[in-house]
């Protein structure tokens, strides 16, 4: 269940077939997949990239993606602060960033160049597949506590997913409006 969140709009919805117009129409990928709910809370990676195999290979050969791996965030993560702080500066990367949510929840913020948009986020969670565009200006929160983070990531080379910050600051000015999530 993802929700989009355009702040300066007070624009908010949870209607999934607006959500993914919003964002395809804006080079968003945007989908959902069936949440596996018989999925044991600590499974593995092999487990969890088996149980989506079905939906993920097909998705992974389209799209000419060949390293897939699963992210664990959680409140035992270590250094969480340092983790969040890197995610939150706004930065962009040279390939796409692609994560689908296996469990847990976290807000994408995009800060597009189209002079047209004001910076939005949505809210992902279990079953949201998104893919920010590479060059794409986003950051990313999983809130201050109680981190729940598992998501599958797809890469093209791992090598284009280093961050580049733009040190533009505009993540200070949204930051604030995320209590908690
Ligand atoms: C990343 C996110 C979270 O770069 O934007 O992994
Ligand atoms: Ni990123």
């Amino acid at each position: 269940m993802a929700v989009l969140n355009i702040p300066d709009q007070q624009f908010s919805t949870a209607d999934v077939a607006e959500i993914r117009t919003f964002l395809n129409t804006r080079g968003i990928w945007f989908d959902q997949w069936e949440a596996k709910e018989n999925l044991p809370e600590d499974a593995d990676q092999d487990a969890v990239l088996n149980a989506y195999a079905y939906v993920l290979q097909p998705f992974m050969q389209k799209n000419g993606y060949q390293v897939a791996d699963v992210i664990n965030i959680n409140s035992t993560t270590p250094n969480y602060e340092a983790l969040r702080n890197k995610f939150l500066s706004e930065h962009r990367h040279t390939e796409d960033e692609v994560r689908f949510f296996v469990a847990g929840k976290g807000y994408f913020w995009f800060n597009l160049d189209n002079g047209s948009d004001p910076v939005f986020n949505v809210l992902c969670e279990a079953g949201d597949l998104i893919s920010v565009p590479a060059h794409t200006r986003h950051w990313f929160d999983a809130g201050q506590k109680n981190p729940a983070v598992k998501t599958i990531r797809m890469f093209i080379d791992q090598s284009g997913w280093v961050p580049h910050y733009t040190e533009s600051g505009i993540d200070q000015v949204y930051q604030p409006t995320i209590a908690d999530v």
